[in-house]
């Protein structure tokens, strides 16, 4: 693994790979393509997320944590993407060790400090904004990955992005994003009706989440971007949320301090693995009959259509 030592890098490779014109202006630094002009302020060095886990065997019960980490987007990813294929993870932070494990991969940030903390474990970590357009050569990519990134992006950000990542992906390439949607979540909405500035201040504007869609309208644009859904999947419907949620929510005047504070006391530390069981099978059993908008969390499968785009983009499978 780890290209990015500069002499280990593989120019051909590189040719095939990138574009040109971004190929041109790239700097390498600490290992990092670097494909900006300055660091990103609000960015930069801001999340630093590492997903360490790697199984000793890649099969059960070993695979089993996979399943239950993220809401079980690693899973996804391994049942949809095969061994060795070339991957790219946006908005990738720190990474994923078993995806630099399993295939040829790519990170992309806008931050360089983040990227610095996974440059041994993916092949390529390269420092950019994707509202530049992605760096890479048409149809090189077999999938597309990332997770608690899209809701990065505004309306405009995810129409631009969604016709570039089927420039890049080979004709059935896949697209497996987990990101935040606007959630019709009877809990948060009656926290958000209490302090709307509030429910911004500390669901959106700290994090930079630009692009809380809801559900549907996230659908809207996958589709017109050409793709077909393969799958759609909303998580944390109910009561049980992340700790992170909690965290949010405890800031409400009121008794709430004092029952988010106990229920984030219940999902963290060890008890955190007990928890995340807990909600994973409530996401395969009660949530799959709770109303698709009050998912708060949204995970998707998208394909790129094999054959010539149809007229009015893509579709749902099945
Ligand atoms: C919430 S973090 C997600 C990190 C990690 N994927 C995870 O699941 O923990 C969002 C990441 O997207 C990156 N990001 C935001 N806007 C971006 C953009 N326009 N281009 C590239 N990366 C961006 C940020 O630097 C940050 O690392």
């Amino acid at each position: 693994m780890g290209h990015n030592d500069d002499s280990k890098r593989d120019d051909a490779d590189d040719r095939q790979l990138f574009r040109r014109e971004f190929l041109e202006n790239c700097r390498i630094r600490q290992g990092v393509y670097s494909f900006v002009e300055q660091d990103c302020d609000f960015y930069e060095g801001h999340y630093k997320n590492r997903t360490k886990y790697l199984p000793k065997l890649d099969r059960w019960p070993y695979t089993l944590p996979l399943w239950l980490i993220n809401s079980g987007y690693l899973w996804t990813v391994r049942r949809h993407v095969p061994e060795g294929s070339r991957v790219l993870e946006l908005g990738c932070a720190s990474g994923v060790a078993y995806f630099g494990q399993r295939y040829r991969m790519m990170g992309l940030d806008l931050s360089l400090s983040s990227l610095e903390g996974v440059v041994q474990d993916y092949e390529r970590c390269i420092q950019a904004s994707v509202m530049e357009g992605l760096p890479f050569n048409d149809g090189v990519l077999d999938a597309v990955v990332s997770s608690f990134f899209w809701e990065h992006l505004d309306e405009a950000g995810k129409r631009q992005l969604g016709s570039e990542l089927r420039r890049v992906l080979k004709p059935g390439g896949k697209v497996i994003f987990l990101y935040d949607i606007e959630t019709n979540n009877p809990m948060i909405r009656h926290f958000k009706a209490q302090d709307e500035i509030l429910y911004r201040r500390q669901f959106l504007e700290g994090d930079g989440h630009i692009g809380y869609h809801s559900s549907a309208k996230n659908e809207e644009i996958f589709l017109d971007a050409g793709f077909v859904i393969l799958n759609r999947c909303g998580f944390e419907k109910t009561l049980l949320q992340s700790p992170s949620a909690y965290t949010k929510l405890k800031r409400w005047p009121g008794s709430s301090k004092r029952w988010f504070g106990a229920l984030e006391y219940v999902a963290k530390g060890w008890r955190l693995y007990p928890y995340t069981l807990l909600m994973r099978l409530l996401n395969a059993s009660v949530d799959r009959l709770l109303p698709r908008e009050w998912a708060r969390i949204e995970r998707v499968v998208l394909m790129k259509p094999k054959g010539p785009r149809s007229v009015g983009g893509g579709r749902t499978a099945g």
